[in-house]
């Protein structure tokens, strides 16, 4: 039985254990301690913003600055659809409505004329959204600047999802700090990873101290426990903000790694009639957190299905591209203004294993498994 190839596994480097071995030495075992401020100092000095709280997940990023902005029962919040359920949960969370936008193919996010046409009509029905949460896709940008001045137009406030998008730029700059909150994921699958994480990012440090203070419990200032509001357990824990900081020391690297396996996938695979790599949009650089492609059934011989399952019996893991949040059943009663073009993403794409610790034969071996596909399926 050949070694099973994964999706994207973690990837740790030489000083993650000194970090966690300092947190035990000094005692900092408990939820708070010094590598949490210096995570969140070195993190922001990365990615260019001012302010950020590190905390449990994303999702638990995404929950927060939700709470921030000020999102209650009722309100409607715009969404990508081609995403992580993550992206969308904690309007739930809040008894928020989400409403999803269909992607563009040049970057396969948010489509930036939808969203404004679809803001210029609630303007005049005078239904606005409370929020628009952009999604930044498999280590990709989103384009950006017209989808904020799209916000701003109308005084929405943007949050950024750059979950995925860790290490990439748009325009030189990381997405994730462009909005008035950006979130992050450090979950076992991501670019880097805390085993699990986020982080919330901000210009606004008061936004960022209340991000803080919501995600321990709420506590007013008092020497005993009082809370005049609910507020979660959602703060990252010291030992894995030490992991966090050596995992942060090899970013570039592990950007470099997954741009490698892209290059070499698209070399070997790139002629063959029927596939087509997700593109890199001209506005920003993408980090190929993972290599997607789209398959055209009818010149490449199989279809999606059948080609992960080939390599699935290969011991090798791929996975089709997120299906659409208003395709999945939890939200069936949901607006979405467009929707072929993630519907098509789906049906037609599919991840290839893409972790930054591949080495070239299990890329060699993927590789092989698609080739030998080629003009044999049913279609
Ligand atoms: C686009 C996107 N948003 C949000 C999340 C949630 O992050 P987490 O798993 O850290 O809660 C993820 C990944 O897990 C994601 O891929």
């Amino acid at each position: 039985m050949p070694r099973p190839i994964l999706l994207s596994t973690p990837h740790i480097g030489d000083q993650e254990l000194e970090f966690v071995k300092e947190a035990f030495d000094t005692n900092w075992i408990a939820p708070v301690g010094p590598h949490i401020n210096a995570f969140e100092q070195e993190f922001c000095e990365v990615v260019g913003t001012r302010h950020g709280a590190a905390v449990s997940s994303g999702t638990a990023a995404l929950h927060l600055a939700l709470r921030l902005i000020g999102i209650e029962a009722g309100d409607e919040v715009f969404c990508s659809t081609l995403t992580f359920i993550a992206s969308a949960s904690p309007i739930t969370y809040l008894g928020a409505k989400p409403v999803f936008i269909d992607s563009d193919r040049v970057s396969w996010n948010m489509n930036p004329d939808l969203l404004q046409d679809a803001l210029d009509h609630r303007a005049k029905i005078g239904k606005l959204p409370k929020a628009i949460i952009l999604v930044h896709l498999y280590g990709q940008s989103a384009d950006i600047d017209p989808i904020l001045e799209a916000c701003n137009a109308y005084e929405i406030p943007l949050i950024e999802d750059a979950a995925e998008a860790l290490g990439a730029t748009y325009k030189g700059r990381s997405p994730g700090i462009f909005g008035k909150i950006g979130i992050y994921s450090f979950n076992g699958n991501k670019i880097i990873t805390t085993s699990g994480g986020g982080m919330l990012v901000s210009d606004d440090p008061d936004l960022v101290d209340q991000a803080r203070f919501l995600a321990t419990q709420a506590r007013d200032p008092a020497p005993h426990y009082q809370h005049s509001e609910i507020g979660y357990n959602y703060r990252l824990s010291n030992i894995l903000a030490g992991i966090g900081r050596g995992q942060l020391r090899v970013l570039k690297d592990r950007v470099a790694a997954r741009r490698h396996n892209f290059e070499v996938y698209q070399q070997e695979l790139g002629n063959l009639p029927g596939l087509e790599f997700m593109p890199e949009a001209a506005f920003g650089r993408a980090t190929r957190w993972l290599t997607c492609l789209t398959i055209d059934p009818t010149r490449f011989g199989s279809n999606r299905e059948e080609i992960r399952l080939a390599l699935a019996q290969q011991q090798i893991e791929a996975r089709p591209v997120w299906k659409p949040l208003h395709f999945q059943p939890v939200f069936s009663g949901c607006e979405c203004i467009g929707g072929a073009v993630a519907e098509d993403l789906f049906n037609r794409g599919l991840c290839l294993p893409s972790g930054s610790n591949l080495t070239s034969e299990d890329l060699e071996r993927v590789i092989h498994g698609i080739k030998g596909l080629w003009g044999v399926g049913s279609v």
